[in-house]
């Protein structure tokens, strides 16, 4: 089809400009030539007669001239001839003289231009000439030629005129045709060279133009550059949901099960006198997770840590959850009290936690700790041989807890796809490197495929500390580091929740919530309120918090026994020294802020120190008029967001310490310093006093981030690189097979 049109529309373009410019052309060019030689003719033939003529005058006998002129006319081409003399009467003419010109009209031509006469046959040329006799003009002399012939000959001339053109037509749609042929091919097979990296290809298909190497190069950046520029575009039409997620693991990953492996479970059983109850545990890895692996399925490998959760276990030690409409299975992991004292209270929370957590309490590293992190981590891997359904599972490793995990099944599972990601901060290479077993530990996390943080200021601290500790190469422009030839790609990717909320936040009204909340905690209705959700870990800044209330009473004291803050506080790893010393502590700051001002009828702070169920969390998040996030130090903080998630009446303030992750996405929080008391206080008063108006802008526009940079996203995202990292190192493999099978 392309080849004819490239073949006929040349053809028809010069048959076109045949008809309408070159054929007219012709025939006027042919016409100016023929007249011009028309009128040489005649001039010759005026002279010749010239003589003869006068003499046959000087008889003045008509009958002789027109003899004389019969004679001329029937020889030459002359059609007719006539002459005008008054002395010799009217006009003398052969029979065949136009009648158009009569003596008035040849003395008006005589000796200027040429008149041509329109024929049916063709035109007649009709020139004048005087004849003179010495110096005496004695007449006119008409002379009329046929020009027929023009007619004929340009006729000849257009068939070929018009041959030639069609020729020249073919000819230049061959060459169009072969050129467009050849430089094609031409082309398709030079670019595909140049992205296979070859420049120009020779008949051996090998590399032979290596100054066309950094072209290559830069062509392939520059597509890559392109897809990733469409990527995003791609992603904001796609609104990220469960649906969207099971969709990338039907197409991107081939319907592959996932498998996560955490030290937190997402559902813990307790063992009660007469049965058994089903917890939720605080934990942003769980908040995070939880809806990614209901959307997904698959299996969740986890420390099995509630007093009935060997009741409840299969004989494979699996499970299935959410116990209500069950959609995947957890994998508990039993740990001994000396494991669980080595590896998860001493190393993973008195080393590591404060290592990663500028909070200043400083970091207790035990080489006995150290060994049970060690075997912990083997026993984590063997659960994940035993689970994975084939030789390259996609295995999402979670914290600080399983560092050395992603190495272990990395050497058991060479072809696994396996993601880790850090959900605490990532501390600079100075803080990093008074861990003893600081490159065991980086060359753990460097066996997975993805390294994730929360921020790009985190994922810098980790390229910087790998930089600095270990032998490997780290490539920054691709943030890329490279352990022994094996490629780890360091990606931040930050964590949200679950938006739409899932099936158990089908909260009250918010109206219902602020009267049984308020109700509930003894305090009038219309009682300004602040909330507090953590658990109870001193990187939560639970006491700047409680010291930001009492200075807020001291400086505005119209405050006082108007607004209270309610802190739910889940009692968290509580076998552990500086824990329960800051239970202490937070304990004894509420009753002194409390006491001193005990005059009121309502305290300053109700501290709540229990487990609560998402849905008590969520009651208290939206009978609030405030929400206050003061973390030290957070890797993201998931109650900002959940917060903000629950109001979809648009109204209360967020305030937000400056150290969390959340508030590089939540700038229209009121964002604070935690360790500035004064500066917190203020922004209790503005909060409490800000217009409703200004609330709803704010919680607006933060509802639109959230609900666009869900967890599903965050997983999505994950799980897209994943995948392309899969497919990349599949081609790579075949790549080196072709090689081989060429060698
Ligand atoms: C942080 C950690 C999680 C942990 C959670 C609760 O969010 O990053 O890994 O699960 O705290 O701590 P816990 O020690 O109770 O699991």
């Amino acid at each position: 089809m392309r080849l004819s049109l490239r073949f006929i529309l040349p053809l028809l373009l010069a048959l076109g400009l045949v008809a309408y410019g070159v054929m007219p052309l012709v025939d006027r060019l042919m016409l100016r030539w023929f007249e011009h030689d028309v009128g040489v003719r005649a001039a010759v033939v005026a002279n010749t007669m010239q003589e003869p003529l006068v003499g046959l005058v000087r008889t003045k006998s008509r009958r002789k001239v027109l003899a004389y002129f019969n004679n001329i006319t029937q020889g030459e081409r002359l059609f007719a001839i006539g002459y005008c003399n008054p002395t010799l009467g009217a006009l003398i003419a052969t029979k065949s003289y136009p009648e158009e010109i009569q003596c008035k009209e040849a003395e008006r031509l005589a000796d200027g231009p040429v008149k041509l006469l329109s024929r049916d046959q063709g035109p007649l040329h009709v020139s004048v000439r005087t004849l003179m006799d010495g110096d005496k003009r004695i007449g006119q002399v008409v002379l009329v030629h046929d020009m027929s012939f023009v007619q004929r000959r340009s006729e000849e001339t257009r068939r070929y005129v018009f041959y030639f053109f069609v020729a020249l037509g073919a000819v230049v749609s061959l060459i169009t045709v072969i050129i467009a042929q050849l430089s094609w091919r031409g082309w398709v097979q030079g670019i595909r060279a140049l992205l296979r990296g070859e420049g120009l290809v020779r008949p051996a298909g090998r590399i032979s133009a290596p100054e066309l190497q950094p072209i290559t190069r830069d062509l392939r950046s520059l597509m890559k550059e392109l897809g990733s520029d469409f990527r995003p575009r791609d992603e904001s039409q796609l609104t990220w949901s469960p649906q969207s997620l099971r969709g990338i693991l039907r197409s991107d990953l081939h319907g592959e099960d996932i498998l996560v492996v955490s030290n937190r479970e997402p559902y813990i059983h307790i063992r009660r006198a007469d049965h058994i109850d089903v917890q939720r545990p605080a934990s942003g890895l769980v908040t995070a997770l939880e809806p990614i692996m209901r959307a997904c399925s698959g299996t969740w490998i986890a420390h099995g840590s509630g007093s009935g959760d060997k009741e409840s276990v299969d004989r494979h030690d699996r499970v299935k959850v959410p116990p209500r409409n069950p959609s995947y299975s957890i994998r508990r992991i039993w740990l001994s009290q000396e494991e669980e004292a080595g590896y998860y209270n001493g190393f993973a929370n008195e080393g590591l936690w404060p290592l990663c957590h500028i909070a200043h309490v400083r970091p207790t590293f035990r080489a006995a700790d150290w060994e049970q992190y060690v075997a912990v981590n083997r026993k984590f891997a063997r659960a994940v041989m035993e689970e994975a359904g084939s030789k390259e599972p996609i295995v999402l490793v979670q914290d600080y807890h399983l560092a050395l995990l992603p190495r272990m099944v990395r050497e058991e599972l060479p072809k696994a796809t396996i993601i880790s990601f850090w959900h605490i901060p990532w501390p600079n290479p100075e803080a990093f490197a008074i861990c003893p077993w600081r490159a065991e530990l980086l060359e753990g996390m460097l066996g997975s495929s993805i390294m994730g943080f929360h921020t790009q200021f985190h994922c810098n601290n980790f390229v910087d500390t790998v930089d600095r500790l270990l032998e490997a190469r780290v490539d920054r422009e691709t943030f890329t580091i490279y352990l022994g030839g094996k490629p780890t790609a360091v990606k931040r990717y930050p964590i949200s929740i679950e938006w739409p909320s899932g099936p158990e936040a089908a909260p009250s009204s918010v109206a219902a919530c602020r009267r049984e909340v308020r109700e509930r905690l003894g305090l009038p209705a219309g009682h300004a309120l602040g909330v507090g959700v953590d658990r109870l870990d001193y990187t939560k800044g639970i006491l700047e918090r409680f010291m930001a209330v009492e200075r807020l009473l001291e400086l505005q004291p119209e405050w006082v026994g108007r607004f209270t803050f309610v802190q739910v506080a889940a009692p968290s790893r509580s076998g552990i020294g500086q824990y329960q010393e800051f239970e202490k502590q937070v304990l004894a700051l509420a009753d002194s802020i409390n006491l001193r001002f005990s005059g009121e009828e309502y305290p300053p702070i109700i501290l709540k120190i229990e487990h609560h169920e998402p849905e008590q969390v969520y009651e208290h998040y939206r009978a609030a008029d405030l929400c206050f996030v003061s973390s030290l130090h957070d890797g993201m903080n998931l109650v900002a967001k959940e917060f903000i998630a629950m109001r979809d009446d648009e109204q209360g303030v967020l305030i937000l310490s400056q150290f969390t992750g959340a508030s590089r996405e939540l700038p229209e929080a009121l964002i604070v310093n935690p360790y500035d008391i004064d500066q917190c206080a203020l922004a209790l008063h503005v909060a409490l006093t800000m217009p409703s108006g200004e609330q709803r802008d704010r919680m607006r526009s933060m509802r639109a981030l959230v609900s666009e940079f869900n967890v599903y996203r965050w997983a999505g995202r994950m799980l897209l690189d994943g995948a392309a990292m899969r497919k990349r190192k599949r081609l790579a493999g075949s790549g080196r097979a072709a090689q081989r099978v060429a060698h």
